[in-house]
């Protein structure tokens, strides 16, 4: 639970209160606040340098039994991914504690770089991400989320935010939500397993929900789909859904990798690169928990989600290195790898959700390639689009979310790369170098002139070590980008 009031911080019952603190410069108003601060610095071990952290317990100036405070460094350095780390870590740090409940302080007296609300939104979105934990497969439960997280700020402030608290919690809602998908085995998240999970919860906000299931893939000659399901003993699905404004004027459609395990096929893949390869669904993952928190706000687009679901396997009923299939838009493919198995199933439903939604916008998000990891690292996404202004719109959000994203090339002289010596197009490229463009190149061939941009998150989806606001496992990277640029666009 989320609140942000204002308070006394002499008389309000409070239990444990955290407190972020700029070496440089006071940003908090509350006398009390700032008198603690002020001792706390004088202490040789704590002047507010970065992470830096001290806690004081029964001060004459709060009823709190402890004050934690943390240091951010400088104030003229300080941005929202700052408060959003600190709120982040202040949660963490009361779980591990065994507390249950916790007040933050927001500061606001920032340098003017960052908005009040901007700091408030962030500080709410670290304290909701960082309380969540994915433990369903722990038979004990050592360590609980907090129940409650209470944010204390000025009178004026509370008023103007008031709708931000649902808000922030709605999206970060959408967010573990993909995270426990993302996180979740894929012994129980079969391609059924995954198409039940999420028609459950997209029915349960009201969106209009729709399976293709494997006879109606095959009757509307899903080929390119289905050659990536063929090894599987899990049968494929395309999801639809469907979430409709009366007088809406803009109609978007996201598209979003679900392959529940990704073993590469045939071409097996080989050393620690399988290890954590049920993240690859977490582009679905990303799409329908957008699309199930885009019902919950209401936000005012037209918005289809479109997520084909497959498990690429390796078995005597795989598809073979040199098969050539149909795609759903007609073109011949030759496989030249059956790990590249992403951009076959993307294509399908691409197509499918131009043709029969025929949407202004499309974005596909994917763990589409290992290339982009190369490229960009593990925290940043590529983007690419023909449209610069989409590509900068996306940028942008990302900015805001701090999830990152970083403008990628489509050159038009690549597509060579891309050609076969039997089909109207490889699924692999000739040459190893720039797989990452390669692969939007190939996704491209399929959108025809509808304004379109990919965005490879095979980085930033899934991280084996925890960080400030999320655990290890699934990082629900796409949701909070989503929601924030159907808003703006
Ligand atoms: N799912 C992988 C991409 C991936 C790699 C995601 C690492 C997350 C982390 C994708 O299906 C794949 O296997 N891509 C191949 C493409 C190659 C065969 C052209 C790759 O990146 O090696
Ligand atoms: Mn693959
Ligand atoms: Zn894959």
């Amino acid at each position: 639970m989320l609140r942000l009031i204002s308070a006394d911080l002499k008389k309000d019952k409070i239990e444990t209160l955290a407190v972020p603190v700029c070496e440089d410069k006071n940003i908090h108003s509350d006398a009390s606040v700032a008198a603690i601060i002020r001792k706390a610095k004088r202490l040789k071990e704590f002047n507010g340098k970065k992470d830096q952290t001290i806690t004081l317990y029964d001060l004459p100036e709060t009823t709190a039994h402890r004050v934690v405070l943390r240091g951010l460094g400088k104030a003229a350095e300080l941005d929202a991914e700052t408060l959003r780390a600190f709120a982040g870590k202040a949660v963490k740090d009361c779980i591990q504690k065994d507390l249950t409940a916790l007040w933050l302080a927001a500061p606001d007296k920032c340098p003017a770089k960052t908005p009040l609300s901007s700091i408030v939104t962030a500080m709410m979105e670290g304290a909701c991400l960082g309380n969540h934990r994915f433990d369903r497969y722990r038979r004990k439960k050592e360590k609980k989320p907090l129940k409650s997280m209470v944010f204390v700020t000025t009178p004026p402030t509370v008023r103007k935010l008031k709708s931000t608290v649902s808000r922030v919690s709605k999206i970060c809602q959408g967010t573990t939500l993909a995270r426990d998908w993302i996180s979740m085995p894929s012994n129980d998240k079969t391609p059924e397993q995954l198409t039940r999970m999420i028609v459950q919860q997209a029915k349960k906000q009201g969106l209009k929900t729709r399976v293709l299931q494997e006879k109606q893939l095959q009757q509307e000659k899903f080929g390119a789909l289905l050659a990536v399901a063929a090894g599987s003993r899990s049968k494929p699905s395309l999801v639809i859904l469907e979430h409709r404004v009366a007088g809406a004027k803009k109609s978007v459609a996201l598209v979003g990798k679900g392959v529940t395990f990704d073993s590469g096929g045939l071409n097996i893949k080989t050393g620690g690169s399988m290890a954590d390869m049920k993240s690859d669904m977490s582009g679905a993952a990303a799409v329908a928990a957008t699309l199930i928190t885009a019902a919950r706000l209401k936000t005012k687009v037209n918005l289809t989600g479109i997520i084909p679901i497959v498990e690429n396997m390796p078995s005597g009923t795989a598809i073979r290195p040199g098969d050539i299939v149909y795609s759903y838009a007609g073109k011949s493919i030759e496989i030249g790898n059956t790990d590249a198995e992403g951009r076959l199933i993307l294509i399908d439903a691409m197509a499918y959700a131009i043709k029969k939604f025929k949407p202004q916008l499309l974005v596909d998000l994917a763990t589409l390639t290992g290339a982009c990891v190369v490229a960009l690292g593990e925290k940043i996404a590529g983007v690419f689009s023909h449209d610069d202004k989409l590509a900068a719109a996306i940028t942008a959000a990302g900015m805001t979310t701090h999830e990152r994203c970083w403008p990628m090339p489509l050159p038009e002289d690549y597509k060579e790369l891309l050609k076969s010596d039997f089909a109207d197009l490889n699924n692999i490229s000739s040459t190893r170098w720039g797989g990452a463009i390669t692969a939007a190149l190939f996704l491209s061939e399929f959108v025809g002139d509808t304004r379109w941009a990919h965005i490879d998150i095979a980085g930033p989806a899934y991280g084996k070590k925890e960080s400030a606001y999320c655990g290890p496992g699934g990082t629900g990277f796409g949701v909070r980008l989503l929601t924030e640029l159907l808003e703006k666009i």
